[in-house]
């Protein structure tokens, strides 16, 4: 209770497509099968969006309920934050799309690129915004249809991602509740081990750049490795300077990207699985929405009580990767 301002949420929403994907429809359509699918990654459906559901009506969506648990209006926004690769448009940006959606006229809003850690990059924005003017009510927003981005052929990525949305309504706390600790990470230097290139340019004088098409290229492998290795230490970053350990966490949030993922993360953490949230069975790898859908699932559920300590990790194309303790 030092008078710090802290990034403290004031309510959680998520929307999904209606249609479910299953493993057993994969199999007919690539070279897989549901046995594969389901060891090596955990997953077993995940939502692909149809008309009406592109990510800013997505987004929409999720912010919708997170304000409705907030109490508060559209035009109560002052800021929207949204992290995203895969908005229906590449101007404007998905974020503005969803101002116009939710009539919120008194807030200003932009996209960020983060990939995966685009939601928790969005959030430490926020709390940047918000040490300025704590007042502020801020939507940050993850929300991704990587379904429009996949090449449903290639059996190695097309299996592994799902469409969704997840919001949080955010304002500034300064009574010790709210975000304690948090630090985002980047390195570019491997960032052709998961890309996807911009749709074709009309410049033939940067046509020397190798543009191999605009879906999601991964070595899956190497990724994996990585992530592991990125999010674990951007864990124990956190919990040192909030001086607290692992044990003092009520729950974990890691970006939902394979269970083999979070089974290694168990262990290097040394924490006990209940305390780490998995929803990856029902939506596989939804990107930017990944860890505030599960944050809204988790906080509908009940999972999380006031005074709790919730600590999220992220990892994804760039490299990006951060982790964050929020007080609930
Ligand atoms: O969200 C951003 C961060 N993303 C990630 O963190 C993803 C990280 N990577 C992964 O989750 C895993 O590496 C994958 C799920 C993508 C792949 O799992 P893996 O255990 O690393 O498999 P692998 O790439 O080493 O491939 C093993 C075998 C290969 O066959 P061979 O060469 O051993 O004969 C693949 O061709 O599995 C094959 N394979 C498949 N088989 C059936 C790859 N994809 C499939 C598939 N169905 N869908």
């Amino acid at each position: 209770m030092d008078g710090t301002t802290n990034t403290f949420v004031l309510g959680t929403g998520s929307c999904l497509p209606k249609r479910v994907l299953t493993n057993a429809e994969l199999e007919g359509m690539v070279d897989t099968s549901d046995e594969w699918i389901a060891t090596r990654t955990g997953i077993k459906t995940r939502r692909i969006s149809g008309p009406g559901e592109e990510t800013s009506h997505l987004a929409a969506g999720a912010a919708r309920q997170a304000l409705h648990m907030a109490g508060l209006t559209a035009g109560d926004i002052d800021i929207i934050l949204l992290g995203t690769v895969s908005s229906e448009m590449s101007m404007p940006s998905c974020a503005c799309l969803v101002q116009k959606e939710l009539g919120a006229v008194n807030a200003f809003a932009f996209d960020l690129n983060a990939a995966c850690s685009g939601f928790l990059y969005a959030l430490d924005m926020a709390d940047a915004y918000l040490k300025r003017d704590p007042a502020l009510k801020i939507m940050v927003i993850g929300a991704e249809t990587l379904s429009s981005r996949v090449n449903w052929q290639d059996r190695d990525t097309c299996v592994l991602f799902g469409d969704g949305a997840g919001a949080c309504l955010v304002t500034g706390s300064s009574n010790g509740s709210g975000m304690i600790a948090s630090k985002m990470f980047s390195d570019g230097r491997l960032f052709d081990l998961l890309c996807m290139d911009s749709a074709l340019g009309m410049n033939p004088e940067l046509s020397n750049y190798q543009n191999q098409g605009s879906f999601i290229r991964m070595i899956g492998r190497d990724v994996f490795r990585y992530a592991v290795r990125a999010m674990v230490s951007a864990v124990e970053h956190v919990l040192t300077q909030s001086g607290l350990t692992v044990d003092d966490v009520t729950l974990i949030i890691p970006h939902q990207a394979n269970i083999r993922i979070v089974k290694s993360m168990i262990e290097r953490l040394n924490v006990p699985a209940e305390k780490i949230y998995v929803n990856i069975d029902k939506y596989g790898n939804t990107s930017a929405a990944s860890i505030p859908l599960a944050l809204d699932e988790a906080n509908r559920e009940g999972r999380l009580q006031r005074g709790d300590l919730l600590l999220c990790c992220a990892f994804g194309s760039g490299f990006t990767w951060g982790a964050t303790i929020l007080r609930w």
